[in-house]
């Protein structure tokens, strides 16, 4: 038997979403936009040898409570990357149907869409990073099954119009997600109030990134109670476990210790910012609503590998289109953050 002849097509031309842990996993981690505070976790007593509650009822009344809306319209995945796919595989016919994202954007959006074999149209942003709805044909509009918009946006943090992304939910005849993964660091933005009166509208969270859990895998979207339904309908029966569940239910406890270290990242950001200012060989620092910071330089990727063999792992996003000798940095404590900086100033 040859096992490469029953891999179906598009997996085999499939280029993998490279993830930032899968090569460094030890030094100065500023490349995955996590926290560099742990969340707090009180003791954990769950049953383990039952099953945990496949409706995460619990988990999404604690969620629903803390968000002020019904628990109904809420859906737990592990991670955002297990939403993405599962709404994917719910709009979208493989072979057939199409997506639209518009880059640069989270690279997850087409990785997830090429597994399922389903063609993605892409857009650029505009030179400030924003849709340029004059740019996007109504037809394409029209064929996308999914259209992915990301605000903040990764990897360049800024956020995208509210009255643009309104607009293409308004044009749409199919689902709009919107991924919020970083919208605690610029939480006025957030447009999960304008979810009631937008039924193709999903907004997906994380507790990945302000909640400081990137290890523990979890994430949630709100949605339309109908769509929440469907979603509930074709996911693994025990997609969250019960670890997962106590420890996320412990965090919301502790909601004040996830603002704190929010205030804490966006002063580190300001000292970030400032610091890559003042450095000349940096042309330009693009404005942020995250964790984490775009810079161009020159010579981007050698800058980064120099950084790495110092035991600083930043990431190099100069393949993406308009982001030609990017470079993005995760915010870090006061004392990563320094060093940082000092290496930098080094090997430029
Ligand atoms: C925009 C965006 N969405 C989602 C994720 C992944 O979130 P999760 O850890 O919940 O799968 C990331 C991770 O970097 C991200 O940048």
């Amino acid at each position: 038997m040859n096992l490469n002849d029953l891999v179906r097509e598009n997996i085999k031309k499939l280029k993998p979403y490279s993830s930032a842990r899968g090569k460094f996993t030890k030094g100065i981690l500023m490349d995955a936009n996590e926290n560099p505070f742990s969340s707090v976790v009180e003791n954990i007593s769950a049953n383990l040898n039952r099953y945990p509650d496949p409706n995460q009822i619990e988990l999404r009344k604690v969620i629903g409570k803390y968000l002020g809306m019904e628990y109904q319209k809420i859906f737990v995945g592990v991670g955002s990357d297990e939403i993405i796919d599962l709404l994917i595989r719910i709009f979208c016919k493989p072979g057939i149907d199409e997506a639209l994202i518009f880059e640069p954007t989270y690279g997850m959006y087409k990785v997830a869409c090429d597994i399922n074999d389903i063609k993605i149209n892409s857009v650029l942003l505009n030179d400030d990073y924003q849709i340029d709805l004059s740019a996007v044909s109504r037809e394409i509009i029209n064929r996308s099954k999914i259209i992915f918009l990301c605000s903040p946006n990764n990897p360049t943090g800024n956020t995208l119009s509210a009255q643009s992304i309104l607009s293409i939910c308004e044009n749409s005849n199919g689902i709009v997600v919107l991924d919020e993964a970083y919208i605690d660091f610029c939480d006025d933005q957030s447009l999960i109030k304008k979810n009631e009166s937008i039924p193709n509208l999903v907004i997906i969270r994380t507790f990945s990134k302000a909640w400081g859990l990137a290890g523990v895998r979890c994430g949630y979207c709100i949605a339309d109670r109908e769509l929440i339904d469907w979603l509930l309908k074709i996911k693994a029966p025990y997609n969250i476990n019960k670890l997962t569940e106590q420890t996320i239910i412990n965090s919301i406890k502790n909601a004040d210790q996830k603002d704190e270290n929010v205030k804490r990242i966006l002063s580190e950001r300001e000292f970030l910012i400032a610091e890559l200012k003042s450095l000349k060989e940096v042309q330009k620092v693009f404005p942020t609503d995250s964790n984490f910071i775009l810079f161009r330089i020159n010579n981007a990727f050698s800058i980064k590998n120099k950084l790495a063999d110092k035991g600083i792992i930043i990431r190099d996003r100069s393949n993406q289109p308009l982001l030609e000798n990017c470079l993005r940095v995760s915010v870090g404590t006061r004392e990563e953050n320094k060093l940082f900086i000092t290496e930098l100033k080094k090997v430029i």
